[in-house]
């Protein structure tokens, strides 16, 4: 009778993983749309979106304007702007302040090393016109994820790329948007 209890249990611990091995991959997985909208359910270190923004302001600044928001006062906000539009991440000092990180995107336009994902300096510059398509899809990423997590305080009116100039390249280009960056 010593058979029947062994060889019964030893099969159970080789069948339970099985089935459940079995039942991950025979799932449906949800729609890849679903996947993507789906910001707030985070399989990555970067933080959620928000859902308490406030309505974006259309402050104009001039890129000279931004300069003093770049986290070395600290009674100031930091600023980050991304293809003109400039975001309120005071809230991550610890990456954007003064000597912390992202530093280098604080107080400025940084467009072009966002899309390169560069922290050199001087390819934290507002324009990305020599960036190829794969780039600009990495930039309008980020600008997607600074959307949802940061509050719009207004625009950049001397930024060097003039967006209505580059439509005829973006009506061509059918491929979306939405895919949070990853990193
Ligand atoms: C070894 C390379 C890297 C590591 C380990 C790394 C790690 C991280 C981590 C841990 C975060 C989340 C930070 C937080 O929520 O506090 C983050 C966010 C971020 N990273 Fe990196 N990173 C790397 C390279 C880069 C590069 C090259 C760029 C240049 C574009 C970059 C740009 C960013 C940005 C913009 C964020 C978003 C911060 C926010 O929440 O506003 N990272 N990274
Ligand atoms: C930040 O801005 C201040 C004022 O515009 C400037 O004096 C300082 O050098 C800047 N610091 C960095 C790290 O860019």
């Amino acid at each position: 009778m010593s058979f029947s209890l062994l060889q019964y249990s030893t099969s159970l611990l080789l069948l339970l993983p099985a089935a459940y091995l079995a039942f991950r991959y025979l799932r449906p997985s949800p729609p890849a749309r679903a996947r993507n909208a789906a910001d707030e359910k985070p399989k990555t270190i970067m933080q959620p979106a928000h859902t308490d923004l406030a309505p974006p302001k259309d402050d104009p600044f001039t890129l000279a304007q931004l300069a003093p928001f770049n986290g070395t006062d600290p009674s100031k906000p930091i600023y980050v702007s991304i293809k003109g539009t400039v975001f309120d991440v005071s809230a991550k000092a610890d990456v954007y302040g003064a000597e912390r990180s992202y530093n280098v995107f604080a107080g400025k336009d940084g467009s072009k090393g966002l899309a390169m994902s560069s922290l050199e300096p001087e390819n934290a510059v507002p324009d990305y016109r020599e960036l190829d398509e794969a780039d600009r899809k990495v930039l309008d990423h980020w600008h997607d994820f600074f959307s949802k997590r940061y509050n719009i305080v207004g625009r950049v009116i001397d930024h060097p790329v003039n967006e209505d100039e580059e439509e005829e390249e973006a009506d061509s280009d059918g491929a979306s948007a939405a895919d949070p960056p990853n990193l």
